[in-house]
């Protein structure tokens, strides 16, 4: 597989990879940013994974938008310029375009390729409809594209993502999102739900191996990008719910003493350390309410399935003086 974010030589990695790494492994705690695992091999594994059965977010989050599109697009107002923050193949998107009938929409994503792939796409179910794709981390700050300065906003931020972040980071998220959207926009954001061990333990170590084989293809990556030697078959998947912070975390655990190198630099792991290379927060209801509002954005409405497994919420963006 090539594509032009697949670098085949250290001399052509990404620079920002090439430092996480680095980073990573001469710290005392190894962990890696999340983002790194996706990858075009990790996007798509990560799509089979939205397919498996112990997976319940994806089909969860697209039932509830799937029923409730009517009523969240008459709280949230027709016709506004719908924002997808991290749309990657805007699977969902239909369900939500169909109800709000929005004036344009502007699919936001890191993957170029991907996003204009998805949005030709979407332009052949919504022939009329004004699409401006922005390649762009939606980390970074965003300038939307002029077309919609005037229009009011509906940004959309389905998925959990927001999970892989910790609260700190959520926050500047949420308040650069406000300003982004601008004044009278709207925000329908997906969450995950705090729930029993049985459950998101399965969730993130799946009976087939799939979400193993994303975990481990980070280090296959690492080999490709960064020329190095790591074994790969001697690290196992691990997925653990972090009671304290309220989050499932991957990790890749080392299953036997071992030294390799990257990039012409030594590592030592002993058996049992790890990598930790995913947070995936969950958020209860009020949890989930206090972060938005820390973020600038007041929740005014919230659709849950009868498990209480996932949330939507969508939330107005508040006037930037309302304390009393
Ligand atoms: C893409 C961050 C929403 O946390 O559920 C799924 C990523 N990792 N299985 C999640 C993921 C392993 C996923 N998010």
């Amino acid at each position: 597989m090539n594509d032009m974010h697949t670098a085949t030589d250290s001399g052509t990695a990404d620079p920002a990879f090439r430092r996480d790494v680095m980073a990573c492994f001469n710290a005392e705690r190894r962990a890696i940013p999340a983002r790194w695992l996706y990858d075009r091999a990790g996007s798509e594994l990560f799509e089979d994974i939205t397919g498996l059965p112990e997976y319940y977010p994806t089909r969860t989050e697209t039932a509830l938008l799937e029923k409730h599109c009517g009523e969240i697009a008459d709280m949230g107002g027709h016709g506004k310029a719908v924002v997808e923050f991290g749309s990657g193949s805007s699977a969902k998107t239909p369900h939500l375009l169909r109800a709000v009938e929005p004036s344009a929409y502007v699919p936001i994503d890191i993957s170029g390729d991907f996003l204009r792939d998805s949005a030709a796409v979407l332009q052949k179910e919504f022939p009329g409809l004004d699409i401006i794709p922005v390649e762009a981390d939606f980390m970074d700050d965003i300038a939307l594209p002029d077309a919609i300065a005037d229009m009011p906003k509906f940004g959309f931020f389905p998925g959990s993502t927001i999970g892989n972040m910790v609260p700190r980071t959520s926050i500047k998220l949420l308040t650069n999102m406000r300003r982004t959207l601008g004044e009278n926009a709207m925000l329908l954001i997906g969450m995950d739900r705090i729930k029993s061990e049985d459950v998101l333990i399965p969730a993130y170590d799946d009976s087939a191996g799939v979400t193993a084989e994303f975990n481990l293809n980070l280090l296959r990556r690492i080999n490709r990008e960064l020329d190095g030697d790591i074994p790969v078959e001697k690290f196992r998947h691990v997925a653990r719910w972090n009671d304290n912070y309220a989050r499932i975390e991957m990790h890749l655990e080392a299953q036997e003493d071992m030294d390799f190198t990257i990039d012409g630099h030594s590592f030592h792991m002993d058996r049992g350390e790890t990598i930790h290379t995913e947070n995936s927060h969950k958020y209860g209801q009020r949890d989930a309410r206090l972060l938005l509002r820390a973020g600038g954005w007041a929740p005014i409405g919230e659709w849950t399935d009868p498990d209480n497994y996932f949330a939507l919420i969508l939330a107005e963006a508040q006037p930037f003086h309302d304390a009393p």
